[in-house]
């Protein structure tokens, strides 16, 4: 695996590269990142994947400084999984000016995490595209797990026309059920305990609806109360069709359910499409 970390050493790599797959990240790896870079394996004949902690995305008072950076490690499982290139630029490559050009999120960004992290997704659509630009690839994996970022990438291709296949990946969980995420490890022991509790509650909307239940905003409340009642500090629990990322009409078949709350200072997020 080469290890390149900047712009014009990246762009001399691929040149001539007939097919990437671009899995963008930032760092402290798990098995959900691991599982896009199989899919792009499958995809492409070369995988990149990227490693940036990006500043933009971070709300005022986020968690940008004290996000976990282990790039040793990161750099062993990657060529592990079988990447090819792992770009992994500083700031001042990324962003060597003052990065004025912003994009501007959809509506379907204004609203759920949106709601609750100002400027997040204005700073992720920005650099995604930036790295769409560096990369060129044919192909970018993301995962399911940040369901409403995919949503709004796939917006982001479309209608900037980056021509590029966005790919999903499915949520990777430990056994007991709470989606991998590089803030799981901010958890302390009791926290992690009842982290599974979010996914818990999720799956209850879910069977709920599947089984028949079109009391949406009951389901939804007792969700909600359940989280309350076992010590977290809900942001939201949402039901939305998954087409638009809009409140569901009456008879809207394709739904997902999706849930963001607080175990202390630790803001976890899952979801679940329903059929
Ligand atoms: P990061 O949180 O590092 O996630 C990188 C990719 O891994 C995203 O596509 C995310 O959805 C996916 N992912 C995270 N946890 C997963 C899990 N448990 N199972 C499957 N996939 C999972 O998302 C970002 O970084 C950034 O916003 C980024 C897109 C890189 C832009 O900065």
């Amino acid at each position: 695996m080469d290890v390149i970390t900047t712009v014009a050493a990246l762009r001399e790599r691929l040149r001539g590269e007939p097919s990437v797959a671009l899995v963008p990240t930032m760092g402290n790896l798990h098995a959900g990142h691991l599982s896009l870079v199989e899919i792009a394996r499958g995809r492409a004949g070369c995988v990149v994947a990227t490693i940036f902690v990006n500043r933009l995305q971070f709300e005022p008072g986020g968690d940008f400084d004290r996000y976990p950076r282990t790039m040793e490690r990161d750099r062993e499982l990657l060529a592990k999984a079988g990447c090819h290139v792992l770009f992994a630029p500083d700031e001042r490559e990324v962003y060597p000016e003052p990065q004025e050009i912003r994009v501007t999120p959809p509506k379907s960004a204004a609203q759920l995490c949106g709601d609750y992290r100002p400027g997040h997704f204005e700073g992720v659509v920005t650099v995604v595209s930036k790295l769409f630009n560096l990369v060129r690839p044919q192909v970018a994996v993301f995962g399911s797990k940040d369901y409403q970022q995919l949503h709004v990438i796939r917006t982001l291709e479309r209608q900037l026309n980056f021509g590029i296949e966005i790919v999903a990946g499915t949520t990777v969980r430990d056994p007991d059920g709470l989606a991998m995420s590089s803030r799981n490890g901010y958890l302390s022991p009791q926290d992690r305990a009842r982290a599974p509790g979010l996914n818990q509650v999720l799956r209850q909307v879910k069977q709920g609806i599947e089984a028949g239940d079109r009391n949406y905003a009951s389901l939804l409340r007792v969700a909600r109360d359940t989280l309350d009642a076992a010590g977290w500090r809900v942001d939201y629990v949402e039901l939305r069709g998954r087409a638009t990322l809009e409140a569901p009409t009456a008879n809207e078949r394709e739904l997902v359910v999706l849930g963001a709350a607080w175990l202390g200072k630790t803001r976890l997020i899952d979801n679940l499409e329903i059929n």
